[in-house]
Formats: structure tokens, C-alpha cells, sequence
């Protein structure tokens, strides 16, 4: 219990309500306050919650430094509305917090330099971007088998696909729809942010973003919002593509995410080919393993921990943790430089790029 960080916690809709649960479960972390614009609503939402210790519907706040001023915490984690993350995000690393955003923290360049400004002012203070997609057990196991001699040793090639179905005709100004570049922040993170976590940042990227119109689905033509295409370059010309559409088929049920991705990655070792859960290795013309594992959990609950822990023990110092901080920060800026490459028509070189982005005022 000593190892448990007091926190504030910012947003209270539903997903944010889960994740408050989550928290309070893994044992790690205290909330301490909560934060959101809509007080009455967060009062009610928090009757779902099952936490003893404090109660939290006296400890309701609009901002971040009000919560801090009555109710001293060591952290912060923030899901609220996209276009606030930024914001947010600043307030809380200028209050000293180690921050954790849920993705997306900057809607474009200008934001994530302001956020990456009070960053580098602080470099106490951990900055970590939840992305929640590379812990499940078959996001895993791809990068194991993407890493290992035993799987497919050096990587030459590869593929991925994702084509989720996503209706945002519903949704009056959405994120999504209304902010250029969203489709990148939003939806290909969660097949990006694994190819990250296997492989870290390309040399280069190439993208073209799809110009979808669709009146039924909710697409306006904002440029990057509905599909993109692009190809990475890794070291030694290994060539990954990806394909991704919010407009693509659906299931029975009406809606199909699959935001795990289908994947067909060479080796000079071996061939993987995964769809969601299920992966298999092919060496010499055969297959050798073929499994069925877990991928996405219900709400998301399993795939939001490990990060949650890593978190923690990023706040304490542990150093191989670095790594997983860096791949947060390094996702976003892989995903803005799919869009950068679309909106200018050229190919980018990630280390210059990121260099821009990075580079202190
Ligand atoms: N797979 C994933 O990682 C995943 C899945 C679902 C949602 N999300 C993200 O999680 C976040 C929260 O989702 P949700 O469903 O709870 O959202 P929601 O839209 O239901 O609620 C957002 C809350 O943020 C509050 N808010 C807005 N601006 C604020 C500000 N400046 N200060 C304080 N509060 C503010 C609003 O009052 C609202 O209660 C979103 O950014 C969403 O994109 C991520």
C-alpha cells in the first residue's frame, strides 16, 4: 500500500468512469479528486463506481489547479474530450504531476510542441500517452515473433490492415469528424502504436489520406479523418504498409472494429500472418505454430493495465521503463507525420521530423 500515488482524475464519461474502476483496482494509484467541466454529471456517474475510501462526490472540481490547491497529489490521468487533452495536459504538468493522457493528447503539431515545451521545462515528471491496443496477449505474441530468432527472425517486409466501421453521423461535431488528421490519431494508433511497440519509429513514411465522402456514415470530406495508405521505411530498405478505413464492412451485428488489425510480416527466418487473435508462423513452407490468443478485452479492461503499472513504475524510477515513454511520445509522432506526409505530398524523414517537433523554444 505504500507504493500507492495519490492522483487526480480528469473526465467522467463513460470510458473515463471504467478507467476510474480500472485504477482503483489495480491498488496502485488513489484518487484523490475528480475532475470535469459537468459537475453534475459527474456526480451521478460516479454511483457507478465502487471505491470506499474517499468520496469522491465531495471532492468534485472544474479544473485540475482547483482539485491540486485542496487535495495534494503526486499524478494525473487524463480522458476527457480530445481537443481538451492539450490543455489539460499543460495545466497538469505545470501543477508538477507526472501526466498520463489517454490518446490523443494533441490534435496537431502546435499542440503537442506546447505540451512537449512544459515537458522538457520538467524532466522530473514522467508524460506518458495511453495507447491500449499493444498489451493484449496476441499483440504480444506478434512481437515476439517479430523480435525472435524463433519467430521470424530479421524482419524484410511487411503489411497491415484495419478496416473498422465506424458511423459518426450520430455524433454532432465530433473529434473525429471535425479536426483534419483524425483518422491517424484516432483509429490507425491502435494498429500503429503496436507496430512502435515491435519495432520502433521507421527512417521514413510516405502517405496518401483517403478523401471519403459519406453521408450515411458522417464523413465530411475534413482531410485525414476517414482512411489513409502509407509505407514506413526501416533500416536496411525493410519496406511495412499499412491500409486503414473507417468506412469498411461490417459484422452481423452491425459494427466491426477490428482495431487488433490483420497482419502478414516476412522474416529471413519466417512468415507471420495475423488476424486479431488468431497468428501463425510459417517457416520453410510450413506452419509451425498457430495459436488463438486474446485480444481485445471487454471495455478494454485487461489492455489498459499493463500501462497503468508501467506508469507507476516509471514514477518510481524504474529505468526500463523508459522504453514504454518513449514509444508513447514516439506513436503520436508517427501518426502526425502520416498526416504531414498527406497534407505536403512528400516523403518525411522521422528523425528530422521528430527533431522539429521535439526541439526546445
Ligand atoms: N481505445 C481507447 O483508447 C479509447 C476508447 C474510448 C474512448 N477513448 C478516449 O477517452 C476519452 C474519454 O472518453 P469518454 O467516452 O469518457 O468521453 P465523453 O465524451 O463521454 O466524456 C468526456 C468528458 O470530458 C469532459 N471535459 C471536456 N472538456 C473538459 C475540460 N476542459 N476539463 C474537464 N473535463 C472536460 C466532459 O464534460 C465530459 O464529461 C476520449 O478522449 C476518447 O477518445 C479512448
Amino acid at each position: 500500500m505504500n507504493n500507492t500515488i495519490p492522483y487526480i482524475h480528469v473526465g467522467s464519461g463513460n470510458f473515463s468512469i471504467q478507467r476510474l474502476q480500472i485504477i482503483i483496482d489495480t491498488n496502485i494509484f488513489t484518487p484523490v479528486a475528480i475532475v470535469d467541466l459537468d459537475k453534475k454529471k459527474t456526480y451521478k456517474n460516479l454511483s457507478k463506481i465502487n471505491y470506499k475510501k474517499i468520496d469522491l462526490k465531495k471532492r468534485i472540481f472544474k479544473t485540475i489547479s482547483e482539485a491540486h490547491k485542496k487535495h495534494e497529489a503526486k499524478a494525473c490521468f487524463i480522458f476527457a474530450s480530445s481537443d481538451s487533452h492539450a490543455n489539460l495536459c499543460i495545466e497538469s504538468l505545470r501543477a508538477n504531476l507526472h501526466t498520463y493522457c489517454v490518446k490523443s493528447v494533441a490534435l496537431n503539431k502546435i499542440q503537442f510542441k506546447k505540451i512537449m515545451n512544459e515537458k522538457n521545462k520538467r524532466r522530473n515528471l514522467v508524460f506518458f500517452q495511453g495507447y491500449n491496443n499493444q498489451w493484449n496477449e496476441a499483440s504480444l505474441k506478434m512481437q515476439e515473433w517479430i523480435n525472435s530468432k524463433d519467430g521470424i527472425g530479421q524482419m524484410i517486409g511487411g503489411k497491415c490492415i484495419c478496416w473498422g466501421r465506424q458511423d459518426l453521423s450520430r455524433l454532432k461535431n465530433d473529434d473525429h469528424l471535425v479536426n483534419p488528421g483524425m483518422f491517424f490519431h484516432t483509429l490507425a494508433c491502435h494498429q500503429l502504436s503496436q507496430l512502435i511497440a515491435a519495432k520502433g519509429l521507421p527512417n521514413y513514411v510516405t502517405s496518401i489520406s483517403h478523401n471519403h465522402v459519406s453521408s450515411e456514415l458522417g464523413y465530411k470530406k475534413v482531410f485525414g479523418t476517414t482512411g489513409g495508405q502509407c509505407i514506413f521505411e526501416y533500416p536496411n530498405n525493410v519496406p511495412f504498409s499499412y491500409i486503414g478505413s473507417r468506412a469498411a464492412h461490417s459484422n452481423p451485428y452491425g459494427f466491426a472494429s477490428r482495431w487488433s488489425g490483420q497482419w502478414i510480416i516476412h522474416g529471413k527466418n519466417g512468415d507471420l500472418i495475423r488476424q486479431g487473435g488468431r497468428l501463425t508462423l510459417y517457416k520453410k513452407g510450413f506452419s509451425v505454430r498457430d495459436v488463438y490468443l486474446k485480444d481485445l478485452d471487454e471495455k478494454l479492461k485487461t489492455d489498459e493495465i499493463p500501462q497503468i503499472k508501467i506508469f507507476h513504475q516509471l514514477i518510481k524510477k524504474n529505468k526500463k521503463m523508459k522504453k514504454f515513454e518513449e514509444n508513447s511520445i514516439n506513436t503520436w509522432v508517427l501518426l502526425e507525420a502520416c498526416n504531414e506526409s498527406a497534407r505536403i505530398k512528400k516523403r518525411i524523414s522521422l528523425k528530422d521530423f521528430k527533431k522539429k517537433l521535439l526541439k526546445n523554444k
